[in-house]
């Protein structure tokens, strides 16, 4: 059985870090061979030492340059370091490589996730801002290169998995599963006065910032009905959002002659991101979950005067590939902004709400293209979310 070589984009991230833990329980299946990191030196020098990796990619210049130095004090040779988009591209497009972890969060990763496409390599995405912001590119070059684009986000990995079970023809629509977040049931008048600290506060997943803040506002699960259009070539219509407060089953597909498969495991993302990995095998694992222990299942349906952002991505899915670039560049910007304190909660959806409403329709050709529209939605959503600031 061969290894499979693996590199890993966001290395030093949540994703990252979890999929190396699979590449340390499983040695002789996986072995991470390229990293790219972004700014973490301190874990991105312990990956070095233990992983050995080839290659090595820092998001600036000095932190590649701090990186070669701590690696020479510390006697660790062999390594090349890198840094930058470039950098990124040379990890995922190194030719020894045979499938990419694409989990750099927000667009940076965009570029290496489309050339690495482009180079023919599996991809296992994390990133679903890259779909969100260029599916149509990503999935053409999939489709014309033959890579598998295996979804790691787990309500993804979870359709991917129902799929499997009856063709695209016989899909009646979809069932993505939502924990609600923390504010599922907070009363509407508290909104305004949420503090960042609260809604850092996830009740079933610990995850990166900007993913966490984007579940209480639900507009993570607004990107993942984006992403799942693109992935399974559906309308929007067709992809339905249920509150599912346990996080036990992952998501659901229905199909036409009433049949729901529906897949239930541990909340817990190595499992996505190991049959993303071994697909299309299933290797044994000990990532089980306690059938026994399963008592209650509940759903409610989302409500839109609750989580604007579910409203707002619904919209931009309809409106087409423009406003999905912006709906993603306006959140991580108004996210930004209320993390660091400058506007209330309720002002992402306000800042991404304006930015939709002076976005013109638009099919981006290419990736540059992409990131040039990307670039003038956080220009507008900066601009919006001072306005706020100056009145908060
Ligand atoms: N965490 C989850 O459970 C989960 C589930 C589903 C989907 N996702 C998706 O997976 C992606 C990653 O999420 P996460 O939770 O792992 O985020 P995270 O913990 O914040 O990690 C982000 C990673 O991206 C790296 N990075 C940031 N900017 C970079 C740049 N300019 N160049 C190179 N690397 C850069 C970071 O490096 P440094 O830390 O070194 O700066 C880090 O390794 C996101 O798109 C998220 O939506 C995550």
């Amino acid at each position: 059985m061969s290894v499979k070589k693996i590199a890993i984009l966001g290395s030093t991230g949540s994703i990252g870090t979890s999929t190396l833990s699979i590449c340390e329980s499983f040695p002789d299946r996986f072995q991470p061979v390229s990293l790219a990191a972004g700014r973490n030196l301190d874990v991105a020098v312990a990956q070095c030492k233990q992983w050995r990796p080839r290659l090595v990619s820092m998001a600036t210049e000095e932190l590649a340059d701090q990186l070669a130095a701590r690696l020479r004090s510390e006697g660790v040779t062999g390594i090349d370091v890198v840094h930058g988009t470039a950098g990124t591209v040379a990890v995922a497009t190194l030719p020894e490589v045979d499938f990419v972890v694409s989990a750099i969060v927000g667009v940076s990763g965009l570029e290496a996730t489309y050339e690495a496409v482009k180079a023919g390599k599996d991809i296992g995405l994390a990133n679903k801002e890259a779909l969100v912001a260029a599916g149509e590119l990503i999935i053409a070059e999939a489709r014309r290169n033959k890579v598998a684009l295996l979804p790691i986000d787990s309500e993804h990995n979870a359709i991917h998995q129902c799929m499997r079970g009856g063709t695209a023809a016989e899909v009646k629509q979809i069932w993505l599963t939502a924990s609600g977040g923390p504010f599922r049931s907070t009363p509407l008048d508290l909104f305004a006065s949420i503090t960042p600290a609260q809604a850092l506060k996830h009740p079933t997943w610990v995850m990166g910032q900007r993913i966490t803040i984007d579940s209480a506002t639900m507009l993570n699960k607004g990107l993942e009905i984006i992403e799942a259009c693109r992935l399974f070539d559906l309308p929007p219509a067709k992809v339905q959002v249920t509150i599912h407060p346990q996080s036990t089953i992952h998501s659901l597909v229905e199909y036409v002659d009433g049949s729901i498969l529906a897949q239930l495991s541990v909340t817990d993302m190595r499992l996505p991101i190991l049959y993303a990995m071994a697909y299309p095998e299933r290797i044994p694992s000990e990532l089980t979950f306690d059938m026994k222990s399963l008592s209650q299942l509940d759903f409610q349906q989302p409500d839109f005067a609750r989580f604007p952002c579910l409203r707002l991505a619904y919209e931009a899915a309809e409106a087409g590939p423009a406003h999905c670039i912006a709906l993603n560049a306006a959140d991580e910007i108004a996210v930004a902004a209320f993390l660091e304190g400058r506007i209330p909660f309720l002002g992402i959806p306000r800042t991404i709400e304006s930015v939709l409403q002076l976005t013109k329709p638009g099919h981006p050709a290419s990736i540059q293209a992409v990131l040039t529209a990307d670039h003038e939605a956080r220009q507008l959503a900066r601009e919006v979310a001072l306005g706020q600031a100056a009145t908060h």
